[in-house]
């Protein structure tokens, strides 16, 4: 027999075999979308630190919805957010007054509208409208938005003041936002969209270690393969219940296992197990903190490769002394990546990092250049 394919889904933005303690989010979304308009879990906002989940999240709200014959559109916060919510959601862009096609160099049928950002609430409201009325009775449309902290202000203010119109008029929508803990909770102090304040907070975290257990066992032998007590135990000490190292230690483990097997016996062992561990502490940085570099200017990553050479908070002139530059010079990398939410002042004249595991992940490629 063949060992049966890897389950775990150690990758950004994919579904996991199981979805570990996230029932009451979905229990709350279904129940907001079968209570009708002014439900308060229509609107949702989903807050959590890289590799909590907030993705798949979404992904899964969307499969409640799209059961019960919703329309959805999801965006990914970015420039040009707002008119791409309105090409998405309008059966027909075009017709929009202040909207205006860009001719499309795919030959896509409907283009791209660019709408100007005063006309941009109220023609992301038409276009709302038009849609909900192309459904059925009863269906409604449901708009997510992943990775708000990288929205544009101006497009938050006209999508927020957007969605508080159509849910004043008893519209069928819903709308959930997903971000990253600080710019969620300034989101809610700003006093541009206090109207977002109303929303359903979901905060995502560690998940119980006894769920997580009971998810690898269950994925784990439901594949008729074996794995004992303690091997569960220790992988599942292991995750320390955080969403994104779940799925590497189950990958991982898995991995070890079917690489061993002289693939007759089939079983994850106390020393795939042990195995897998390394193997996704390994890669638990790179999974969270790549991403996150491969955006930064050259310069920038210098400062948090400076700032990596110490075990805890960084004097912000040792940093400037180690890049060799002047302070002034160093200071604008610290403002830019405090805010981005890379790193923050904990106190005067001091940085941390922000990010979980950054500083182990930096050393690693310090080591390695
Ligand atoms: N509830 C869960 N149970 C088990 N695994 C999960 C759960 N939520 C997410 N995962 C897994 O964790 C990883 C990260 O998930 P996801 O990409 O949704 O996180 P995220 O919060 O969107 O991260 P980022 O901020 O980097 O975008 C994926 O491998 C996913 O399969
Ligand atoms: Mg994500």
């Amino acid at each position: 027999m063949t060992f049966p394919a890897n389950p775990f889904k150690p990758t950004a933005g994919v579904m996991p075999p199981v979805l570990i303690g996230r029932d009451m989010i979905c229990e709350d979304f279904s129940e907001g979308l079968d209570d009708g308009p002014g439900a308060p879990d229509r609107l949702m906002l989903i807050s959590g630190p890289r590799g909590s989940g907030k993705t798949v999240m979404l992904i899964e709200l969307r499969t409640i919805a799209e059961q019960r014959h919703w329309h959805v559109v999801d965006e990914t916060a970015s420039e040009g957010l707002c008119d791409r919510l309105i090409t998405q959601i309008a059966p027909d862009p075009g017709i929009f007054a202040g909207a205006t096609i860009k001719p499309s160099l795919m030959g896509a049928s409907l283009g791209e509208v660019s709408t100007a950002p005063a006309l941009r609430p109220s023609t992301l409201r038409d276009a709302m409208n038009a849609r909900l009325k192309t459904l059925g009775k009863n269906k409604g449309l449901l708009v997510t938005i992943d990775e708000i902290q990288d929205a544009d202000p101006s497009d938050i203010t006209a999508i927020a003041t957007a969605a508080q119109h159509m849910f004043r008029e008893n519209a069928n929508v819903a709308f959930v936002f997903a971000g990253l803990p600080q710019v969620i909770s300034d989101l809610l102090n700003a006093n541009v969209v206090t109207f977002l304040r109303r929303a359903s907070l979901k905060k995502l975290g560690d998940v119980p270690l006894d769920d997580v257990r009971e998810s690898f066992a269950s994925t784990i032998r439901g594949r008729n393969v074996a794995i004992d007590d303690a091997a569960l135990d220790e992988a599942t000490q292991a995750t320390e219940g955080y969403p994104y190292m779940i799925q590497l230690v189950g990958y991982h483990m898995w991995r070890a296992s079917r690489r061993r097997q002289s693939n007759t016996a089939d079983e994850i062992t106390m020393r795939d197990v042990r195995e897998g561990i390394i193997q996704a502490r390994a890669r638990l940085g790179e999974g969270v903190c790549a991403p996150v570099i491969d955006n930064l200017p050259e310069r920038a990553v210098d400062y948090l490769k400076a700032m990596a050479e110490d075990d805890d908070p960084s004097s912000t002139a040792q940093v400037a002394e180690r890049m060799n530059e002047t302070m002034d010079y160093a200071n604008q990398y610290r403002a830019k990546l405090i805010e981005k939410k890379i790193i923050n002042a904990p106190e005067r004249g001091k940085v941390d990092f922000a990010i979980p595991y950054l500083r182990e992940y930096l050393r690693t490629q310090l080591a390695s250049s």
